[in-house]
């Protein structure tokens, strides 16, 4: 049986499907419209969609989420990220960085594991890095093109999957869910 993995984002799906395929997982992609509360824990936040898709579908499956989180912008926008991307984009975002020489960010994923029903396990990944000066790359998505990951001088968009998987937050959280499910025995 194939882990279903909830998503539109075909990009962070094929990231997710590297990750979890290195660990012999199969999965499957559910291109499913995810409710999304208002609220600043994104741990609320993907708890409640994992809820929210059991009514739908059967356990097991996983929903991802992310966030980036600026340290000058107090952590902005953080939970919000999707809306800020859509609104704002990268260029806003570089905008609002003019002239703000502390660039830190770190990216969040947290991986919700609807196992069984009632039973869900959250697995959290994080990746620090800073905000470039300006966008750089065309792979990847949303803020990749902005986000320099510590220790590299290119962003995550001038990198190819397999890098950026090794190193980001998703790729962090899919390898402590890909142990769970090894150790767990479901679903190879
Ligand atoms: P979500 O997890 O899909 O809700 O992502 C929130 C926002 O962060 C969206 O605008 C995404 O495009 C962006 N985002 C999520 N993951 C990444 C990533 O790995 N790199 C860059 N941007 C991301």
């Amino acid at each position: 049986m194939a882990l279903g993995i909830v998503t539109l984002n075909n990009k962070k799906y094929m990231e997710i499907k590297r990750k979890l395929n290195e660990y012999g997982i199969k999965v499957r992609q559910i291109p499913l419209i995810t409710v999304e509360i208002q609220s600043t824990n994104m741990y609320e936040i993907i708890l409640n969609k994992v809820s929210h898709l059991m009514k739908t579908i059967q356990p097991p499956f996983i929903v991802e989420d992310s966030g980036l989180f600026i340290k000058s912008l107090n952590g902005f926008p953080g939970p919000y990220s999707s809306y800020v991307f859509k609104t704002l984009g990268n260029n806003g975002i570089l905008k609002l960085m003019k002239g703000i020489k502390d660039r830190k960010a770190e990216f969040i994923s947290l991986i919700g594991l609807a196992l069984k029903p009632q039973v869900v396990k959250i697995f959290q990944g994080k990746v620090y890095g800073t905000i470039s000066m300006e966008k750089r790359g065309n792979k990847g998505f949303g803020f990749d093109p902005i986000f320099i990951p510590e220790g590299y001088n290119i962003t995550f968009a001038e990198m190819d999957i397999q890098s950026k998987n090794k190193i980001s937050h998703r790729g962090r959280a899919c390898e402590k869910l890909a142990k769970f499910l090894i150790n767990y025995g479901i679903p190879t």
